[in-house]
């Protein structure tokens, strides 16, 4: 136990100089007596809550249950309003400003006198945004996930929120469905407060948190509007107070056999392929190298047991919470973890022993899974020399091997404009190939990467087609979609130097992705390649653009991911 001396508050508050007096002074201002926080633990909530965020629209309530637990263990809590990240309004993409977060969350638990954090977040990039920027500030944190919203309704159908809005979309455009339909599934998609409520980007991260061991136990899957999410947020408040007061940092935790449960974990899951980009990222403030290779290298080891949509079954995530959560989830696959590393709890093997699951349908058995391999594949070729990925068990299985030519578009913009154009004659053999959609062209590499499918093939009843670009995918889409090409086109990647009607050839089974196309004929467009036109002359966007990095590394800012010195606040 460290003496409250001992506390990085200290410095602002407890000594005799003007500074802390001034600061002391400013808190009688806040309306606390010195007894309610001299020499107690100080507990930065950094609240992702915000009216635009439905997702998060019940954290101003949490963050008073997370208080209640900080005030109950002796601590002090302050609560710190941060940037929210809602990925239904953000554009382009939040994923623009995912390091934006992250930087935001490291420069204020730094600046200001805290000595632990409360991160409540969980729309897709929240997330791996508080966590980066906490891992990077090192100090004791927990995460406390948004949970998942309500299942959707209509006309006594279960509803996903995105996995379902895409496919009714479908519907309304091959005129199946008409605007009486769309208003009442306006109203039925998302019924709640919380994240998203399939195994989408959301539900895979916040998975990937518990898995880590940022998280209290089970706290990833309660659904956002249960009283258990009240209860499991003051639990978070009494634990935080406990890891300042012992000194255990988040490099104590964010270790490589983390990073590989928190691998092993969502590619179980069968969950989003944005898990790829942000645990590689998050890896890399903490330190640890992770790479694409460990992606697939762990995926063929790993079943997929969550029988989840879209990756898998009819079950959302309440299904999956009721059915044991993820500790039961993790219950079935003990000999692939490491059960002896430390988290926020702990040992990670106790937070799991006693767990149970209760649907083996749900949460299938080692012997009856929902595939036998984890959903990410990791490909390589003259298309994509630094990866790509595909969620092949989210496609359709006879286009895991195909050979098509290409039509390619060269912006988002166009392909939504032609994509329906009948002079392109496009078939269910063609492969659609989207390009300046990376981090750097997209930019943010927004989640275009489930290319609709062009509306005469939709209305002949094909559902799936082979989709190839440097853009993400939302967690809840489906499809053949060949993801995170790497470089991007807009840096002059091999996806810049595809024509239509290039045969291109897709091999999951073999990891291959193959432009064929001579290495001569290749050679002489990419002589002829010119890159775009910046697209920000100022302001974020400038620094974004000069800064950030390919999806083979995580997309983070250099400044940011390079390790090196900052001096402490108080040392200057
Ligand atoms: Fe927030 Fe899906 S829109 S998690
Ligand atoms: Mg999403």
């Amino acid at each position: 136990m460290r003496r409250p001396e001992e506390y990085r508050s200290h410095q602002w508050y407890g000594t005799d100089g003007l500074r802390s007096f001034s600061h002391r002074a400013r808190t009688r201002q806040l309306g606390y007596l010195p007894e309610e926080h001299l020499g107690k633990p100080v507990i930065a909530i950094l609240n992702t809550w915000s009216d635009i965020n439905p997702c998060h629209s019940h954290l101003r309530d949490r963050a008073q249950a997370v208080k209640r637990g900080v005030w109950q263990a002796g601590g002090f809590p302050l609560e710190f309003p941060v940037a929210t990240l809602s990925e239904t309004f953000q554009k382009p993409t939040p994923m623009l400003y995912r390091n934006m977060l992250a930087m935001e969350t490291e420069e204020l638990l730094r600046s200001y006198p805290v000595d632990g954090a409360v991160l409540l977040g969980g729309c897709d990039k929240s997330t791996p945004a508080l966590l980066m920027g906490a891992a990077s500030a090192d100090l004791p944190a927990v995460f406390v996930p948004a949970g998942p919203m309500l299942p959707g309704h209509w006309r006594g159908e279960i509803l996903g929120s995105g996995t379902d809005m895409w496919k009714y979309w479908d519907d309304k455009r091959a005129g199946l469905i008409g605007d009486c339909e769309l208003a009442e599934l306006e109203s039925g998609l998302a019924r709640s407060p919380g994240h998203c409520m399939t195994m989408g980007t959301a539900s895979t991260l916040t998975a990937a948190a518990e898995a880590l061991g940022v998280t209290v136990p089970g706290a990833s899957s309660i659904p956002a509007v249960d009283s258990g999410h009240d209860r499991m947020a003051a639990a978070s408040g009494l634990r935080i107070v406990d890891l300042v007061r012992r000194d255990v940092r988040l490099s104590h935790l964010l270790t490589a056999e983390a990073f590989e449960d928190a691998v092993t974990t969502v590619l179980g899951l069968g969950g989003s392929t944005n898990a790829v980009i942000h645990l590689i990222a998050m890896a890399g403030r903490a330190g640890v190298r992770l790479t694409l290779e460990d992606f697939d290298r762990i995926a063929r080891t790993v079943p997929v047991l969550a029988n989840v949509r879209p990756g898998g079954g009819p079950y959302l995530m309440e299904d999956f919470h009721f059915a044991g959560g993820l500790p039961g989830f993790l219950s079935r696959i003990t000999d692939l973890l490491h059960l002896d590393r430390p988290t926020v709890n702990g040992r990670f093997g106790d937070q799991i022993e006693h767990a149970a699951v209760h649907n083996d349908d749900v949460i299938r058995t080692r012997d009856n899974p929902v595939a036998k391999e984890g959903g990410v594949a990791v490909l390589r070729g003259n298309l994509c020399p630094d990866g790509a990925v595909i969620k092949h068990i989210a496609a359709e299985p006879h286009l895991l091997k195909h050979t098509g030519p290409a039509v390619v578009f060269d912006d988002y913009r166009t392909m939504q404009r032609s994509i329906n154009d009948p002079a392109l004659g496009i078939t269910a053999d063609h492969v659609l190939v989207l390009r300046n959609a990376g981090p750097k062209g997209g930019p943010g590499m927004p989640e275009y990467g489930m290319l609709p499918i062009p509306d005469h093939l939709l209305k002949q009843g094909v559902r799936d087609m082979v989709r190839i670009s440097d853009a993400r995918m939302s967690g809840t889409s489906y499809g053949t979609c060949v993801l995170h090409v790497a470089p991007e086109s807009y840096v002059g990647g091999p996806l810049a130097l595809v024509r239509t009607g290039d045969p291109i050839t897709l091999d999951v089974a073999a990891r291959t992705l193959r432009l064929d196309v001579p290495e001569a004929e290749l050679a002489r467009r990419r002589a002829a390649w010119t890159p775009p036109p910046e697209r920000y002359e100022r302001g974020y966007g400038a620094l974004y653009a000069e800064q950030i990095t390919q999806a083979d590394t995580g997309c983070d800012f250099a400044f940011l991911a390079r390790p090196g010195k900052v001096p402490d606040p108080y040392a200057g």
